[in-house]
């Protein structure tokens, strides 16, 4: 299978090198170069694992997370833990020194058989691909004064119930979201028995009675997601009242501010859900849009301070 041909930030710049070169099986090679066989089980069943990470100037934010969950993923699908390790090692070789803005996105499929078989063949060696993408400077998200607002829809969740494996089979989650886009919306918020579960690629908290709310672990199946983490530490330490529970959907309709979190988008606040305007007629509006406030500088703040402390692409 060829791998496409990637957009480069700076076609003619020193820039251009990290984003048109992908991390294949441990080495670097050009895009247009990169080959995986048509018997990958990735290509044929999507039988793999995935993790995006975000760097700001070159450090990654929550790497260590992000390579403790992609290390879970591997074990509950049966694939060497060990591949966990690929996702720094493909960061640092793919960023190297440069101070770049940018999500890395790495998969681990199970590798590739001589033939197409439903079990594994014994002895399969895990193919591993890496990719760069150009994203926003944490300067550039301080001249906005609040997070980007998208339109949701809610819809049952079709997906399977082992949601907490970051599986790149997301077909259950690609089909409610490109119904979303036909209904004008960026994204489509999970229900399972009338609760919130999390987002088409994010998590889900909302501003309910002047309370920072988010839906437990243990409750619907869903990720566990590291902004999510992250985002619930900067709440606390900014004095934000939160509460972790279980959020009924029609609840979550009442809220005065909705919020869709994920490592590579950050926040985005949910303007409208099912076409219905949030926090309109909502007590405690003003509250909400203080606390969002507050939430997205604190973050900004957290991963400038990160990055003081840590060195690239650790
Ligand atoms: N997705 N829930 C789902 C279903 C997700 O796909 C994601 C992120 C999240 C948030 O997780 P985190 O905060 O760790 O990014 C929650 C990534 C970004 C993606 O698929 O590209």
């Amino acid at each position: 299978m060829r791998v496409g041909v990637r957009r480069v930030g700076d076609p003619g710049g020193s820039a251009e090198a990290p984003f048109s070169r992908v991390y294949m099986n441990g080495r670097l090679v050009p895009a247009v170069e990169a080959r995986v066989s048509v018997f990958d089980r990735g290509f044929l069943f999507g039988d793999g694992v995935y993790e995006v990470v975000h760097a700001f100037g070159g450090r990654w934010l929550d790497m260590n997370l992000h390579v403790g969950r992609l290390r879970k993923s591997l074990v509950a699908v049966g694939i060497d833990p060990a591949m966990a390790d690929e996702l720094p090692r493909a960061a640092r070789m793919l960023v190297g020194d440069t101070p770049l803005d940018a999500s890395i996105y790495l998969q681990v499929t199970r590798g590739a058989g001589s033939d197409r078989t439903h079990l594994p063949q014994a002895g399969l060696v895990p193919t591993v691909f890496a990719t760069l993408s150009q994203t926003e400077s944490l300067a550039a998200l301080r001249s906005t004064a609040a997070p980007p607002s998208i339109r949701a829809v809610t819809a049952p969740d079709s997906r399977w119930l082992r949601l907490e494996i970051k599986s790149i089979s997301l077909m259950g989650a690609l089909l409610p979201l490109m119904d979303a886009q036909r209904h004008g919306a960026g994204e489509v918020i999970f229900t399972r028995d009338g609760f919130v579960a999390e987002g088409g690629s994010s998590n889900i908290f909302a501003v309910i009675g002047g309370e920072l709310v988010t839906p437990p672990l243990g409750g619907p199946p869903m990720l566990h997601g590291c902004l999510r983490t992250r985002l619930l530490s900067v709440a606390i330490a900014n004095g934000i009242p939160v509460s972790v529970r279980s959020v009924p959907t029609a609840e979550l309709k009442r809220a005065t501010t909705i919020l869709s979190t994920g490592s590579r988008s950050l926040i985005r606040v949910v303007a409208s859900l099912d076409g219905e305007p949030v926090g309109v007629g909502a007590p405690g509006c003003a509250g909400g849009t203080s606390i969002v406030s507050t939430l997205w500088t604190g973050l900004l703040d957290a991963i400038e301070e990160d990055a003081r402390r840590i060195g690239h692409s650790s």
